[in-house]
Formats: structure tokens, sequence, C-alpha cells
């Protein structure tokens, strides 16, 4: 069975919070048995945290001024997923590198989205790179995140064409479409307790619904 409780999210945030709008909006519609609970920014003005007010979903911003060692930032960030007890950290447009120490206090439970096909591009200017480097497909990629730079265990990917007219601003307009789908359903599936990591491999579990239809002779193609 899932679990009846919903699944606390925490979200992390430097920016204008897209991703973070199609969480809450996948939440409030009753798409995702998850809610964000708070929302965290290391920048104090992101427009992300303006959507998560008008949500009225408590937010907060850690200067990163005010800390020179990054541990003793990360434990301040720490110390609010703690204190609302989130259950999935998820880095939404979050411009920050996470020490083994963040990592480690939330091992496979932080998920991180980036606009490309990993382990393609990964890091910042991810769509220019790809149209510069003259990629016919890019994408987007959901992971769980680990000590380096979008390197983590692969939840998601989609798979974006890329057009002779595109320029970097049509290409990621194309790519953060797929970015708002897969990134509720990868906290989905979370949710559902169906992912599972192996190594860097992260299989899904299949849901009760698709093993009652094979039961009943039912064969899933893709699933
Ligand atoms: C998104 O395209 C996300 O994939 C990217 O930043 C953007 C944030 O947009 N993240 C990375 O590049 C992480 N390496 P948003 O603030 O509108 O969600």
């Amino acid at each position: 069975m899932y679990p009846s409780r919903k699944v606390k999210l925490g979200v992390l945030v430097s920016g204008r919070g897209s991703n973070l709008q199609a969480i809450i909006d996948a939440s409030e519609a009753g798409r995702i048995d998850a809610e964000v609970v708070i929302v965290i920014s290391d920048v104090a003005d992101a427009y992300a945290l303006e959507r998560a007010r008008k949500h009225k979903i408590d937010t907060a911003f850690v200067d990163p001024e005010l800390y020179t060692m990054q541990k003793d930032f990360e434990k301040a960030v720490i110390d609010i997923l703690e204190k609302y007890e989130v259950d999935l950290v998820c880095m939404a447009g979050f411009m920050r590198i996470l020490s083994p120490y963040f990592i480690n206090t939330y091992r496979n439970r932080i998920m991180n989205i980036h606009p490309a096909l990993l382990p393609s591009f990964p890091g910042l200017h991810a769509q220019k790179r790809a149209l510069n480097h003259g990629v016919k497909f890019s994408g987007c990629s959901v992971h769980f995140a680990d000590e380096g730079t979008d390197t983590g265990p692969i939840i998601i990917q989609v798979v974006v064409p890329v057009f002779d007219d595109d320029t970097e601003e049509t290409l990621a307009a194309r790519i953060l479409n797929y970015e708002h789908q897969i990134y509720p359903r990868a906290i989905q599936l979370f949710a559902e307790g169906r992912l599972e990591v192996r190594g860097r491999r992260v299989f899904c579990k299949k849901s009760e619904k698709e093993r009652r239809d094979e039961k009943e002779g039912w064969v899933y193609i893709n699933p």
C-alpha cells in the first residue's frame, strides 16, 4: 500500500521557480501525494519565494554571505528542513553544489532537475552548450543528487529535439515544458515508494495497478 500521509517536500531554489510552480500545481491538483512544506532560497529576492508566498507556503532565505564555511550554511538549511520534517529535498534551479555532509544527511532523498540529457552538459548553460555542440537531441533529467555536479543516479529523462532555427531561448523553453512534467512524475514515484537505487541505477518498481492489470493478462509494452 502507498503511504496514506503526503510526502513532505522541501524545495531549494535560487531563481524564477517555474519548476517549483509545477510541483506546487501538481500538489494542489492532487496529481502527486506530496506537499511543499518549505521553500528555501540562497537568493534574497528570488522570484520563486514570491510564488511560494502566493500559495501560502512557508519560505526561508538563508544568506550564504553569513557563513564562511559551506558546512555552516548547509547546517542552517538542514536545521530548517528538519524543523519541517521534510521527507524529500527537491532542488529546483538551486545553483549550488551540495557537500558530502548535506548529501549524506539526505542520501537518496535529494532530487535535482537538469536541462540536458545527462551525463552530457552538466553544470551551467546546458542548453547553450548543447546547441553550440551541434547535438540533434537534448532533453532533461531528474536525478538523485550526489556529491558531483549533476552526476547522481538518473530517475527520469526526456529526449527533446533540437531544430535548425533554435536559439538558446527556444530550446530552453521546449526543454522546460518537459521539466515541468517529469519533476512531479519523479516525486510521485518517490511518494509511491517505487524508486530503488542500486549503485548508479534507479529502478522503478511496478505500480499496484500495473501488477493487478498484469494478473488479468494485460501487457505493458513500455512501462
Ligand atoms: C531549470 O531549467 C533547471 O533545469 C535548471 O535551472 C532552471 C531553473 O528554472 N537547473 C540547472 O541547470 C541545474 N544544474 P526554474 O527556476 O524556473 O525552475
